[in-house]
């Protein structure tokens, strides 16, 4: 007995960061023990912005090994490439003739984006949590782990699902936000959100050398200018960290002896370092190792693709019946 359907997905932009992995990763590895899941690679909520058309394929393929490097057992999950599964876009163009364009228009993460990218804000940008509702309402999903960025966006579809059931009769359930226990990464700037876009990230599969550059050189509490000014860990994005990679022991430690001023950032960012290599290099290990056998990644998202069109179907056939469309 599972306690219910979970659906998540992750855009392959570039490289997958630490803050995916802890606002949203490693939760899904956990999640998977009881429930039954879906995770998809979204290629087309990806296209929505400017991207990379020659590097695109590789980027979706690098995604797929680094979930799984990170611990994501296609054994025990679905996981595959959104365009693979037509009924995703299908689902989206019935879900817009019941959005309010005003809900669209809301969204933060659209008024972000329309700002990021003045130059091409195109009706895909404005349509994305729509086909991010079809995404989890395809599957009936019932509950959607994601960072907090992403709260607004289950909110948006617990609400048109409802008014779908409300129109056409009692189809999708109203999926539960679930969070990580650190939801929101700040970047190395220690202002804005972790991403990608922002190059403020640290990747998962980057070089150790490059990750200690990049932490050597973050933001810590910007009131602590001298070693012996004491801080305030939380409003560290270092100790954020901290909390997600070091054990509760260290945690401890860090935090007194940043508010007691006898430890520097320097050398708190030294034992961060450790720690975060810690998990990180298994993973690397295996990302390397899965690398040399691509065919392998190829068939678990073949695989994926075809169990969950099977769901695709049905859900699509159930939907046509209930809106009185060619049946
Ligand atoms: P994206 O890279 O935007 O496709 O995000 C994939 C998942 O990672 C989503 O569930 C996001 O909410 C989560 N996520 C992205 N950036 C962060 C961050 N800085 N902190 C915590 N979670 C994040
Ligand atoms: N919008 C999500 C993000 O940027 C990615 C996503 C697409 C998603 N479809 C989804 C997340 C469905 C959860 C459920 O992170």
């Amino acid at each position: 007995m599972t306690k219910g359907r979970i659906f998540s997905g992750i855009q392959p932009t570039g490289t997958i960061h630490i803050g995916n992995y802890i606002g949203a990763i490693k939760n899904w590895v956990a999640l998977t023990e009881a429930y039954d899941c879906v995770f998809s690679i979204v290629d087309y909520h990806a296209i929505t912005i400017d991207y990379d058309v020659e590097s695109f394929q590789e980027s979706i393929m690098n995604a797929a090994r680094t979930l799984i490097a990170c611990g994501l057992n296609p054994e025990k999950c679905r996981l595959f490439i959104q365009s693979r599964v037509i009924e995703h876009t299908e689902l989206a163009w019935i879900l817009n003739c019941i959005t309010p364009l005003g809900d669209l228009e809301r969204m933060t993460q659209f008024k972000d984006k329309s700002k990021q990218h003045r130059e091409n804000i195109n009706v895909g940008l404005l349509d994305y949590p729509v086909l991010q509702a079809a995404d989890i309402m395809l599957y009936k999903s019932t509950a959607v782990p994601v960072g907090e960025d992403q709260i607004q966006h289950v909110e948006f579809t617990r609400r048109i699902s409802r008014r779908f059931n409300g129109k056409f009769g009692k189809t999708f359930p109203e999926p539960k936000w679930l969070l990580s226990s650190t939801p929101k990464i700040l970047g190395l700037d220690g202002k804005a959100k972790m991403s990608k876009s922002l190059n403020n990230d640290i990747g998962i599969l980057e070089r150790p050398d490059d990750i200690w550059e990049k932490l050597r050189t973050s933001v810590t509490d910007e009131n602590r200018k001298r070693l012996k000014d004491p801080g305030d860990p939380k409003i560290c994005n270092l100790y954020t960290m901290h909390t997600s990679f070091s054990p509760d022991d260290v945690v401890t430690d860090v935090a007194d002896q940043c508010k007691s001023a006898s430890r520097g950032c320097v050398d708190c960012k030294k034992i961060l370092f450790e720690n975060l290599m810690k998990e990180l290099a298994p993973i690397q290990a295996k990302a390397q190792e899965l690398e040399k056998r691509p065919d392998e990644i190829s068939d678990i998202l073949n695989d994926g693709a075809s169990k969950c069109s099977e769901t695709a179907k049905e859900v699509m056939e159930e939907v046509r019946g209930k809106m009185k469309l060619a049946g």
